[in-house]
Order: C-alpha cells, then sequence, then structure tokens
C-alpha cells in the first residue's frame, strides 16, 4: 500500500539486474511512493540483465556507469541531476561483487588483485559516489544515501570470504562519510544489513541455501524478503527518518540479537 512517502523526491537506484534483485524491488517501491528515479547498472549488467523491463515499469531513464570509475559516476550524478530536473534527495548502493568467490577461492588461498576488485567494487564504489555527489553539490539538504550489508562484517561465515571486509569497509564509509555529508548538508548515510536474499550475488555464495536456512531458522520473524527490505529502504529515504544516520541497520528477522533458538536446540540435542 501506497502513502506517497516519496512524493517529489528523486533519487539514483545502483543494481538492479533483475527481478530478484533488492534494487528492482526498492525502485518498484520509490516509484508507488511518488519518486522520480534513474536506474543504473555496470554497462555489462544492462547487456545481460533485464532493467529495461524495470525502467518501462518505472518510467526511468537508465544511464550506465560501472561503480567504481568516477568519470562514469560524475557523468551519471550530472545527467540524473538534469533528466530529473533538480538535486538529488536519495541515492541506493546495492552493489556487490567478489572474483574470489566467483571463482571459488577459499580464504587461504585468495587472489590479492581480486581482492582489491573486490573492495573497490563493493565498498569503495559507496565512497566513491558520495564523494562525487558532493562535489556536484548533487544533493538537498535530508537527503539520504542507504547501503546495502551484510552481517559478515561482524560475525564469520566462511564462504563469504573477503567480502566480508567489504561489508566491515562499506558500514565504515557509511560512519564517516554520514559525519561529514551531516555536517555540511544534512544529508544522512546508512547501512542496512539484511538476511541472506534469493539474488543472483546471494546465490552466487557457496552454501547459500544452508546459512539462508539457519538464518531463517534462528530468526524469532524469519528471514527478511526482498520485498521487505524494500519497504524499510523506503523508510529511509522518507522523511520519517531525518534523524537517522551513520548506523548500520538490522534487517534480519532478529537473527543479530538471537543466541540459539529451541529448534536448532532440539535439532543439536537428537544429534548423538
Ligand atoms: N542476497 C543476499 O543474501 C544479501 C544479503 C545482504 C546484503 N546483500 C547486498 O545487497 C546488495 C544487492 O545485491 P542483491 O542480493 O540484490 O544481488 P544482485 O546480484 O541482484 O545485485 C548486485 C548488483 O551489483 C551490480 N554490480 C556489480 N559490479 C558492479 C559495478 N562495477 N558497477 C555497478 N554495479 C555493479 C550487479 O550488476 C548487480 O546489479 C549487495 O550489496 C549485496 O551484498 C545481499
Amino acid at each position: 500500500m501506497a502513502h506517497n512517502l516519496l512524493q517529489g523526491k528523486r533519487g539514483i537506484i545502483f543494481g538492479a539486474l533483475d527481478e530478484n534483485s533488492i534494487a528492482w524491488k526498492v525502485a518498484l517501491r520509490a516509484k508507488e511512493e511518488g519518486a522520480s528515479i534513474v536506474l543504473t547498472n555496470a554497462p555489462i549488467a544492462l547487456r545481460m540483465g533485464k532493467i529495461k523491463e524495470l525502467a518501462d515499469l518505472c518510467n526511468a531513464e537508465i544511464i550506465p556507469a560501472d561503480a567504481t570509475s568516477i568519470e562514469d559516476l560524475t557523468n551519471l550524478i550530472n545527467k540524473s541531476v538534469e533528466v530529473l530536473g533538480g538535486k538529488l534527495d536519495f541515492m541506493l548502493h546495492s552493489i556487490g561483487m567478489s572474483p574470489n568467490i566467483r571463482n571459488e577461492k577459499s580464504y587461504g588461498d585468495l587472489n590479492y588483485d581480486w581482492f582489491l576488485k573486490t573492495l573497490d567494487i563493493s565498498a569503495l564504489s559507496f565512497h566513491k559516489m558520495m564523494q562525487v555527489a558532493e562535489k556536484q553539490d548533487a544533493m538537498n539538504e535530508y537527503g539520504s544515501i542507504v547501503g546495502l550489508s551484510y552481517i559478515a562484517a561482524q560475525r564469520v561465515f566462511p564462504h563469504y570470504t573477503d567480502m566480508a571486509q567489504a561489508k566491515a569497509t562499506l558500514e565504515s564509509i557509511a560512519r564517516s562519510y554520514g559525519h561529514r555529508f551531516g555536517k555540511l548538508k544534512k544529508v544522512r548515510v546508512n547501512t542496512i544489513s539484511q538476511s541472506p536474499t534469493m539474488t543472483t550475488a546471494g546465490q552466487g555464495i557457496d552454501g547459500f541455501d544452508a546459512f539462508y536456512n539457519f538464518a531463517d531458522q534462528l530468526s524469532p520473524l524469519g528471514n527478511a524478503s526482498a520485498d521487505e527490505c524494500a519497504d524499510y529502504t523506503i523508510t529511509l529515504f522518507s522523511d520519517l527518518t531525518r534523524k537517522v544516520t551513520m548506523q548500520n541497520l538490522f534487517h534480519d528477522g532478529g537473527f543479530s540479537y538471537m543466541g540459539i533458538s529451541e529448534e536448532l536446540m532440539e535439532m543439536m540435542a537428537n544429534k548423538k
């Protein structure tokens, strides 16, 4: 149900690949709540994904950008302000990729060039998009910038390998840039730490089904879906959360504060 929470607001959504992508759901919800948006993704993802379908549904322009390229980001942000007819009120960073995970490298056998790529794509790009937006003076006061994170930033999930460091860096950037952008322009910066979610990026991780089911069992409310993540993101883009900044916000059905559940205790007790 729509509440016009983003009526008259303008924003950029990074990272919608297909209908399972979290960014895809956020784009649809943002549109439903009255926002005007620009969609962006890396040129290769634009060729392989289905973003054109989403653009038609959202009446949105697509502007390609490799999120690691300052040149692409500068072009994207300048053009978005032009196309949308004014400064931006929100940006979603929904980007993650590890060449080490893609090539099934274990944590003891990481390729360091790929490690740097993981950090650049999945974390530094968050800093880059904010630095460009600041330099272009592209954000409105009380604008809101959200990045998507995962609890492997704090706890160990072995198959998540170098993405754990990327997420820790992403959350740290949210605090440091949140401080800077808050002082400069009253812009808010937060990360949402989302439950395991069935998407292309999620399912690329070895053993994903096991930790999806584990988290679902342990969380009193069960895993949060991509649609629920979109709802939560909309609240952060809205004016109802104007004093929330520099936070890593767990959106995980309670998983992050659990030790063990009755169901898992029972499973363990039956194990001889
Ligand atoms: N799926 C999960 O279980 C889960 C859980 C917590 C957090 N997250 C995070 O949510 C975010 C979105 O992932 P998703 O699960 O929707 O998967 P997804 O695969 O649909 O989205 C990842 C996106 O990153 C984009 N991308 C990769 N390299 C890029 C580059 N150089 N420039 C621009 N874009 C680039 C991809 O094209 C893709 O659209 C990621 O940050 C991911 O780590 C996912």
